[in-house]
């Protein structure tokens, strides 16, 4: 994952752990089987690479932030992990399979991306995953940019670290890097955050650290109350926050 996000990965997995509990539907589609070698792209702190090699695959898992992978291999040792950037990866080896899940929307740019997996991957080999598409988290994107614009002058857009493409634009993308687009669908997941009121809170601390650099750490919960006053009436229902999530799923395969 890449950014000026920081992640703290004892509040990824105490807080917002359903990313690894949606990413196991993802884990389904890739089907892995035993033997396989299986390269997991912004493996966070190991969840999903660890549901991946219970099928007896050999897991390999990289992620940008080294807290993540400190976090996965005290998990996980029997793994192998690795710091890396996915924008700049080159594998150690030709893999059968490359996943990834909500971690390709960190990376803006998809074309180095995609050339990295096609690298990475044997002739045949699939590349599974998913991520942000179009219109994800829009309801949040608005209630930060407005408090930034309005209480600190701040124009958001410059900030934003995200990457939702729609879901023409990345299968063209995949189609230029030469892959076979076997599987494309662009949905809506509304998704549950837990600690009923601070729930807007922990997705904001958790992941939108980009929009609020310039701020000190006393404003910076300042304005995640503003937000999510902002926010409430489109995404806080039955006593809980709903993240407008929208995800891309996609399976596409290097011709063999
Ligand atoms: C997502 O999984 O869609 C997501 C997570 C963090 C920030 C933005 C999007």
């Amino acid at each position: 994952m890449s950014s000026n996000q920081v992640w703290q990965s004892d509040h990824y997995d105490s807080k917002l752990g359903f990313v690894s509990e949606f990413g196991k539907d993802v884990v389904r589609l890739l089907n892995p089987i035993k033997d396989e070698r299986i390269f997991d792209l912004g493996c966070g702190t190991g969840d999903l690479a660890h549901e991946i090699s219970q099928a007896g695959a050999r897991v390999t898992g990289m992620d940008l932030s080294a807290p993540m992978i400190e976090q996965a291999q005290r998990k996980y040792p029997h793994i192998q992990f690795m710091v890396g950037d996915g924008e700049r990866f080159t594998a150690d080896a030709k893999y059968d399979a490359v996943f990834s899940n909500a971690a390709l929307h960190w990376m803006k740019n998809p074309q180095s991306v995609l050339a990295g997996v096609w690298n990475s991957l044997k002739p045949g080999g699939r590349f599974v995953a998913e991520f942000g598409g179009k219109g994800n988290v829009d309801a949040i994107v608005q209630a930060i940019g407005e408090v930034l614009r309005e209480d600190y002058g701040i124009d958001a857009g410059k900030l934003n670290p995200w990457y939702f493409p729609s879901i023409a634009e990345y299968s063209m993308l995949l189609e230029q890097q030469g892959f076979r687009v076997t599987y494309a669908i662009h949905f809506d997941r509304p998704t549950r955050i837990k600690d009923n009121e601070q729930g807007l809170n922990h997705w904001l601390r958790g992941f939108a650290d980009s929009f609020f650099t310039a701020l000190g750490e006393a404003e910076r919960d300042a304005v995640c109350s503003k937000i999510a006053v902002k926010a409430r009436n489109d995404l806080f229902h039955d006593g809980s926050w709903y993240a407008d999530y929208k995800r891309l799923r996609v399976m596409a395969v290097k011709p063999g």
